[in-house]
């Protein structure tokens, strides 16, 4: 199995891919710390699966070696139940790298997800499964549809939930934009949708990757209320937020460089992010040499001498990333070297003309719009930014 990423296909024999072999459902239950929850999770899935589909069934909770050694309450409890498996991981840890082991070894035609700790009614499993025995590619467990909701969340982080939802929805319309719960961690999937795709095991939000990187055609949603948590607590912290985030850009990145999602959105949204972060790298060099150059305790040079080579030497500092990152794609070609010096002196009078743009949009709105300097100059930056892209990316790189 290669480091980084992780292919469903992996670890299974290929007969496993056909439909008509192995069992019907594999349900994955990723745990950590959950001791006081699991015999409980597993009594209650076992008599609804036990009634569903006999036999045609198999749980597996994948432990990333909970110090309060879950995985050895799991691993006790498959006398009692023959359908469970358990997966007790030292070397790996998080929630969806989890989801991904767990279903690599598993038989099932259909994956599924739930988690470990009795948030998610086990009941909606039926529904579930019935939205894909109806033909449905993902059937997904949704607290925005109809009979969704959450018991009793705060205003924070009911806030926080759904403003990470719009800026995925604003990243990644093409993903988020296809379920009403995109964040949700209960779900089933045809394996045949995500056989071979080669998933991204970062961050919490699993469902996301197989949105993104599957083959997912038909997508029914069943609403269910969010439990309280009834023993342990939530691992979610700050850091899943970076994650999140980190998550997000990726996904919109590799799938942006694909060309699949610039079908839809029609505007080159991975680049125009890349190009963005570029400008802002920018400004920290323009900051930093300003600052060597003129400031009394180092050069001393006048201010607008210091400002004019500062601002050249982010100029270059952005062509150099810009051309290497942001655009590094360019032909055979347009990598000889007079080439890439013709595209920076492009680049070069382009951002000249931007920052004239800039001066004058400024003082456009200033005086006629919005009588705020500091949010006409917010919207300076954004025209000054979008013309710079957008005439570099026909002029100087011509992509
Ligand atoms: N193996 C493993 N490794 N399991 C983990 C890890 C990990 O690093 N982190 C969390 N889990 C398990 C927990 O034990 C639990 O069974 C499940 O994953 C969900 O974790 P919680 O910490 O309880 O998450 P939550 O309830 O705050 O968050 C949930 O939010 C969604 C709604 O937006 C998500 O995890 C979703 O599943 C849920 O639908
Ligand atoms: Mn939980």
């Amino acid at each position: 199995v290669p480091t980084g990423v992780l292919q469903i296909s992996d670890l299974l024999p290929t007969s496993m891919d056909r439909d008509n072999e192995g069992i019907h459902l594999s349900l994955v239950i990723p745990t950590y710390k959950e001791r006081d929850n699991i015999q409980n999770v597993i009594r209650i899935l076992s008599q609804l699966l036990d009634e569903l589909i006999p036999k045609d069934y198999e749980l597996i909770v994948v432990d990333d070696d909970s110090p309060d050694r879950t995985w050895e309450v799991a691993q006790f409890l498959t006398r009692e139940y023959p359908q469970l498996r358990v997966m007790r991981r030292q070397k790996e840890k998080g929630l969806s790298s989890a989801v991904i082991r767990g279903w690599q070894v598993a038989r099932g035609r259909v994956l599924g997800v739930i988690d470990g700790d009795l948030q998610h009614p086990p009941e909606v499993l039926t529904q579930l499964l019935s939205g894909i025995q109806q033909g449905a590619d993902l059937a997904v467990a949704s607290r925005h549809v109809e009979g969704g909701g959450v018991s009793s969340w705060s205003a924070v982080r009911r806030f926080l939930s759904r403003g990470a939802q719009v800026l995925g929805l604003i990243l990644l319309p093409g993903v988020l934009g296809r379920v009403s719960d995109p964040m949700s961690g209960y779900f089933m999937v045809r394996r045949r949708a995500i056989a071979g795709a080669i998933l991204n095991p970062v961050g919490y939000k699993i469902l996301l990757e197989v949105i993104g990187r599957g083959q997912v055609n038909e997508i029914t949603e069943v609403g269910y209320v969010f439990c309280e948590r009834q023993e342990g607590e939530s691992k979610v912290t700050w850091k899943q937020y970076i994650e999140y985030l980190h998550h997000l850009l990726r996904l919109r990145l590799s799938i942006g460089r694909s060309g699949r999602m610039n079908e839809q959105t029609g505007f080159p949204v991975g680049r125009f992010l890349r190009f963005g972060l570029v400008g802002l790298s920018g400004v920290f060099v323009d900051m930093a040499m300003l600052y060597l150059l003129s400031d009394p305790t180092t050069l001393a040079l006048p201010l607008t001498r210091s400002k004019i080579i500062a601002g050249e030497i982010a100029i270059l500092n952005n062509f150099f990333w810009n051309d290497a990152w942001t655009f590094a794609d360019v032909s055979k070609k347009q990598q000889e070297w007079h080439q890439r010096l013709k595209r920076f002196l492009k680049f070069n009078l382009i951002c000249l003309a931007g920052l004239i743009l800039n001066v004058l949009v400024l003082n456009l709105v200033f005086n006629f719009i919005i009588p705020n300097r500091y949010i006409a100059n917010l919207i300076a930056i954004a025209v000054a930014t979008i013309w710079n892209f957008w005439v570099n990316l026909k002029l100087s790189w011509r992509v």
